[in-house]
């Protein structure tokens, strides 16, 4: 099938979202490690810090975050017919969940994927966000290519559990963000401990030091860890993020620290660029002088 951009649009760099200004990746390699409950908490410890925050589930196949914040409407669509994401926990909602029937199976590859990533962030109505949390599916497969290539990610955090079964992963997910030349703000490391309730010790739940090899070995920062939540089922069941349940709580404090961390590598690459533009600027005058 011949390509349909043209050598210029291979070449420009992604479109900006309209509405957002930081685009932050939430990865993990591989599955089931928590990076549906890590994004829609560290989302929502950033609306609770009173950020402007989105969250879009692009987990086609196996989408969490209605779920997880317990949106259940589909959105409406303004009348230059782009959707409205749904308002929850101070968020602002898009889910490929609440507008296919839960009992329909969503099984695209290829085109329908890259089309279905291009709608989920440009046929939305945005309002003016500072960031925009991406929930992944587990992996490095078509959607984080398409999102590599089309989206202006301005970061990830990849996440992980302390055991090498994980971790392996997740440095697979670090070489691709490398690959692309995406930021890697760090590695999160969920469900490490339990902390017991009543005395506040803290239990490691599986082997440790598998996750601290990876960030040390790929130079990418240790972002904390989050620790294995009793309640969690609980807050799935009422679309409550465990974030803003018990947000004095252990695992409230780590989302909380989560966000800051975030918020603050967020500035960091930002003045980055900014550092590196002008440097560009100057060598450019310096040459045009010469
Ligand atoms: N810190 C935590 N404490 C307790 N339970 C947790 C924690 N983090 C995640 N879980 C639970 O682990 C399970 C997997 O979490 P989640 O769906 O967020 O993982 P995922 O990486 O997004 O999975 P998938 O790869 O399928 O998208 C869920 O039942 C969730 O409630
Ligand atoms: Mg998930």
């Amino acid at each position: 099938m011949a390509c349909s951009l043209s050598v210029d649009e291979m070449t420009l760099p992604p479109r900006p979202v309209p509405g957002v200004r930081d685009i932050v990746l939430v990865a993990s390699g591989k599955g089931g490690v928590g990076k549906s409950t890590v994004a829609v908490n560290l989302a929502a410890a950033l609306a609770a810090a009173g950020r402007r925050v989105g969250i879009v589930d692009l987990d086609l196949s196996g989408p969490s975050v209605a779920r997880l914040t317990g949106t259940v409407a589909a959105p409406e669509t303004g009348a230059d017919g782009l959707a409205i994401p749904c308002r929850r926990h101070g968020l602002h909602v898009i889910s490929i969940a609440d507008m296919v029937p839960p009992e329909q199976a969503i099984a695209w590859k290829g085109p329908l994927v890259a089309q279905a990533v291009e709608q989920l962030f440009r046929d939305v109505a945005w309002p003016d966000l500072e960031l925009l949390i991406v929930d992944l599916p587990p992996g490095t497969g078509d959607v984080l290519l398409t999102v590599t290539e089309q989206i202006p990610v301005t970061g990830a955090i990849v996440v992980t559990t302390p055991e090498s079964m994980a971790t392996i992963d997740a440095d697979r997910a670090i070489s691709l963000f490398h690959e692309h030349d995406i930021p890697v703000f760090g590695l999160v490391t969920n469900m490490a401990e339990f902390v017991c309730p009543c005395c506040g010790a803290r239990q490691p739940l599986f082997e440790s030091g598998a996750q601290a090899n990876v960030a040390g070995r790929r130079h990418v920062a240790d972002l904390g860890s989050i620790p294995a939540d009793p309640g969690a089922a609980g807050c799935v069941a009422s679309g409550m993020p465990m974030a803003l349940a018990a947000p004095d709580g252990p695992v409230g404090q780590a989302f909380a620290e989560l966000a800051q961390a975030v918020a603050r590598a967020v500035i960091r690459e930002r003045e980055g660029e900014r550092r590196r533009a002008a440097e560009e600027h100057s060598i450019r005058a310096l040459l045009e002088d010469d």
